[in-house]
């Protein structure tokens, strides 16, 4: 007994860890920094392929599914793929969001290709958000390289605290939203269309976290301990969740599927919502002419454009898209924003004081390559 700690879980319930257990415990997050490389296995990858789709793959998804594959026809010649075992069918039941997901790749997909000297040739072949097959690509050579710095591909990240309440510089603003005037549209934290957007967030987040099919959904994603998160190389860790310290080895160590079905992991996360929204700059709604499969590509490529140029300006994203999801607050918000596009993207906005790297985990190109 002497040597064994007693600890008070948030859960309500008290474990006994010993000393011996503790050192052979789930002892720290994570990180991207923590994974190495593997071999290439896949032999017909060049060194060219095989970087520029890994930085592809830097971008973001929803819950981190990374529902993009590569078909490999030829050296240079692709066909992304959607990846119908990554779908979020209980949040996202018509595939938008995998689609949007899937826009930002090719985003990073572009930039990457043109840092290495290749334009893309692009030619759409997804009629439906749910066709395996979406976009055909061609690398073709060209004479310079574009300057597009890789690095801000590799330093981009999703924030989800610590955000500063001020408003975005007007010369932020001119950078971030007025360059692509059109399906941005940035709401100041002092708007009366921003506090709308905070209470449906919250309202929004409590109707999803309500919803069985939907919490159960996200307890699939979460990748508990580094065990698993290392097996999966995708998902939700408790790096990418935000949970630091001693929460963060509690959840690691003792927590699975069966926590996040609870009612007070639930509240938890709603209390977590109500911070959350309390601190930002504001929010960017990210609209679109319509919801055809192009045009949704598009709007995730215009969204990745706009992630890769925050954090030169010290400014978070973190999407919130809860709204969008849930169909009573989704009714309301075109009517209460004024807006008759369609609102694609929720991305709460905020300067930080200090900028995290970035900690969510990728598969490695090797896994989503199909020949
Ligand atoms: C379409 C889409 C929807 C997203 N929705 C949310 C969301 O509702 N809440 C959230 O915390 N993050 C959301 N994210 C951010 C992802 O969770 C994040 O991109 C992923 O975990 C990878 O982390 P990274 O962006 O730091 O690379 C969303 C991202 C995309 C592309």
């Amino acid at each position: 007994m002497n040597r064994e700690k007693f600890i008070s879980l948030a859960i309500g319930t008290t474990i006994t860890v010993g000393t011996t257990s503790y050192l052979f415990s789930d002892k720290s997050n994570l990180l991207r920094a923590d994974m190495k490389t593997t071999e290439d296995k896949n032999k017909n990858l060049k060194s060219d392929e095989k970087e520029i789709l890994f930085l592809a793959s830097l971008a973001p998804s929803g819950h981190n599914t990374q529902p993009w594959f590569v078909q490999y026809l030829e050296p240079l010649h692709w066909i992304i793929g959607n990846d119908k075992n990554k779908w979020l069918p209980a949040v996202d039941p018509t595939q938008r969001e995998t689609i949007l997901s899937i826009g930002t790749f090719m985003q990073n997909l572009e930039y990457a290709a043109g840092a290495f000297g290749y334009s893309c040739d692009w030619n759409l072949l997804a009629k439906t958000n749910q066709d395996e097959q979406v976009m055909e690509v061609n690398l073709i050579k060209k004479e310079s390289k574009n300057a597009f710095d890789i690095t801000k591909i590799k330093n981009r990240r999703t924030v989800r605290s610590n955000f500063l309440s001020d408003v975005l510089k007007k010369e932020d603003i001119e950078y971030l939203v007025n360059s692509e005037p059109e399906f941005i549209h940035y709401l100041p934290v002092t708007s009366k269309e921003s506090q709308y957007i905070d209470e449906q967030t919250i309202i929004a987040n409590r109707i999803q976290s309500d919803r069985n099919p939907a919490q159960q959904e996200l307890a699939e994603w979460i990748r508990f301990s580094s065990k698993d998160a290392k097996k999966y190389s995708d998902g939700l860790t408790t790096a990418t969740m935000e949970i630091e310290g001693f929460s963060g080895w509690v959840v690691r160590n003792f927590y699975s599927k069966n926590n996040v079905m609870k009612q007070d992991f639930r509240e938890r996360g709603i209390d977590n919502v109500k911070k959350q929204v309390s601190e930002s700059a504001g929010w960017i709604l990210i609209t679109s002419k319509d919801d055809s499969v192009a045009t949704l590509l598009e709007t995730g490529r215009k969204m990745q454009r706009l992630f890769l140029k925050v954090r030169e300006r010290n400014i978070a994203i973190h999407p919130m898209t809860q709204i969008l999801e849930e169909s009573s607050t989704k009714q309301q918000l075109n009517p209460a924003m004024g807006i008759s596009e369609n609102i694609q993207f929720i991305l709460r906005v905020g300067y930080l004081k200090n900028y995290p790297q970035p900690v969510s985990l990728r598969r490695p190109v090797d896994w989503f390559i199909r020949s």
